[in-house]
């Protein structure tokens, strides 16, 4: 399936050890086509840390799609009642934002997005990014993974040495993984 045209969100939350890769999947998803229009959460807004300012991301994602990013929960709420998006990606998606995700807590842009998109009954993907995955957030990957309309990039173990319950999203499979949920497929194999 072609991205071409598509309607793609983008929603950015705060692992941002992770934002030199996620840019570079921004920028190939802006080459195939799609209208990508990305959300900010209020951590990924406004933390400033060694791996770059908030705000020169916030600018560098409106250079790469050259669209406007919804940057409060007042902005991201039409997504639901306008049906703005064939598919949202949280990309990355830190271990709070999951956590909320599987407890049904809307308190950031980016979450009220995903709650906002799964209204109406469309495809959500994640990027997990945490090193809490194998420990306290393993119960909420678990509820996700078994919810209606939720699919993941592939992950696996980043540092089972250094951190053993680290967690972390192939980005690279960014494209497949989007094709596969507009079609209401997880790509496989999940774990790799
Ligand atoms: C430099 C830095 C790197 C971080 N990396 C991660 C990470 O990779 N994964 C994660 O789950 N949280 C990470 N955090 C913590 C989150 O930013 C924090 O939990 C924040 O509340 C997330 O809010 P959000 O999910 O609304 O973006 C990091 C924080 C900082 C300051």
């Amino acid at each position: 399936m072609s991205l071409k045209g598509k309607h793609i969100g983008v929603a950015l939350t705060g692992s941002f050890c992770t934002y030199e890769k996620v840019f570079q999947e921004l920028q190939k998803l802006a080459d195939e086509g799609a209208y990508i229009q990305t959300i900010f959460s209020n951590a990924s807004a406004s933390i400033d840390s060694r791996f770059g300012e908030a705000n020169d991301f916030v600018k560098k994602a409106e250079e790469i799609t050259g669209i406007k990013p919804m940057m409060t929960i007042a902005e991201a709420e039409p997504i639901g009642p306008k049906a703005l998006l064939d598919i949202l990606v949280i990309l990355p998606c830190t271990g709070n934002t999951l956590a909320k995700l599987a407890n049904g807590i809307t308190d950031s842009p980016v979450l009220m997005a995903a709650k906002a998109h799964l209204r109406n009954n469309r495809p959500l993907l994640l990027s997990l990014s945490t090193n809490d995955a194998l420990g306290m957030n393993m119960k909420n990957i678990g509820l996700l993974l078994n919810s209606k309309n939720i699919y993941f990039i592939p992950f696996g173990q980043d540092n089972p040495e250094k951190k053993p319950n680290s967690m972390i999203a192939h980005t690279e499979l960014l494209i497949p993984s989007l094709e596969s949920a507009l079609e209401g497929q997880q790509l496989q194999p999940i774990i790799c």
